[in-house]
């Protein structure tokens, strides 16, 4: 195992349709070509995918504006009973039956992702993002889809308190900060791709084993992943259509009307939303736990 990790640190707040499958998941079956994206929820996950899955498959936009995400970069612990996944099940089976080089989305941590992943030396994107904005973007996505209900500073407290759902939030990106140099991680975080995607971008090329392709392509990759194209591309509808249908799965009829999975898409997004009681409340949380850890938000995000 090239990386330590500490298996007693089962620590993640996960939700029930993780929980029952927690051994089949560390059981997964890896490739040596499986390239993960973890991130905690509404850190950028969707934007990476998309980034990482063109990356792999030489900058195809027709098809990655076309085809649902979900198909092309599977959500690992994503079990469930879920309407779109009928047919088959689960999306271990999904995973099984995908061709390489697989795509996988997890937000789990590092201790609880399949043991094969750290054998085969699969490799792992990690995006962070700043905690008020992560915070506010899951706020407004845990109500859109119907599993809260509550106002956003109930939902502070719980935050706050490493009671939501898939926390703790500094641990979990800690986590892999402190793998950042190991050769098959990659970690970046929204505000980077946010402020220089065409970075992001080069670097993953070279972290994936693929050329760098030139600028007439990489112009079209920015446009590809912007936030409007991204939205509106048949693949964004896609994508919000099957978000709508976590509504099933969760709590019935409970689907706000104006639910945007693409929401805003802006660094500092918090400022608009979060009272000043509140913004201190996550600064002073900030700093505290970035000061135990050694870490300066500027590394982190
Ligand atoms: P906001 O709610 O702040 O708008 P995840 O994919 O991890 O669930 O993260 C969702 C967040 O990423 C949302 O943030 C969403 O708008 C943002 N996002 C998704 N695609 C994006 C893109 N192409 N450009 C910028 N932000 C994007």
């Amino acid at each position: 195992v090239p990386i330590k990790r500490d298996l007693s640190k089962r620590h993640l707040n996960v939700p029930e349709y993780f929980a029952k499958n927690v051994d089949r998941i560390l059981n997964f079956e890896g490739r040596d070509d499986d390239t993960y994206v973890v991130t905690q929820p509404k850190c950028g996950t969707t934007w990476m995918l998309e980034t990482a899955w063109l990356v792999l498959n030489d900058f195809d936009f027709e098809k990655g504006s076309t085809t649902i995400l979900q198909d092309r970069a599977p959500y690992l612990e994503f079990n469930t009973n879920n309407k779109r996944f009928e047919s088959k099940m689960n999306t271990l089976n999904i995973l099984k039956e995908l061709k390489s080089p697989r795509l996988i989305k997890s937000h789990l941590s590092a201790s609880v992702l399949p043991t094969d992943l750290w054998k085969k030396k699969s490799k792992v994107i990690y995006v962070a993002r700043n905690v008020k904005d992560a915070f506010v973007s899951a706020y407004h996505f845990w109500t859109g889809i119907g599993v809260i209900s509550i106002s956003i500073e109930e939902y502070a407290e719980m935050f706050l308190n490493d009671r939501s759902i898939l926390h703790p939030f500094w641990e979990h990106s800690l986590e892999f900060y402190e793998m950042r140099n190991e050769p098959n991680i990659y970690f970046t975080s929204y505000e980077r791709m946010s402020k220089d995607l065409r970075t992001v971008i080069k670097d993953l090329c070279v972290f994936l084993g693929k050329p760098i392709p030139d600028e007439i392509i990489l112009d079209e990759a920015e446009r590809h992943l912007s936030f409007e194209s991204m939205k509106n591309s048949l693949a964004g509808k896609l994508l919000q259509e099957a978000e709508n249908s976590n509504n099933d799965f969760f709590i019935k009829n409970s689907l706000k009307e104006k639910f945007e999975f693409l929401r805003k898409g802006k660094v500092g997004s918090f400022k608009k939303e979060l009272s000043e009681d509140i913004i201190r409340k996550f600064d002073e949380w900030e700093e505290r736990k970035l000061k135990v850890a050694g870490v300066t938000r500027e590394e982190l995000y």
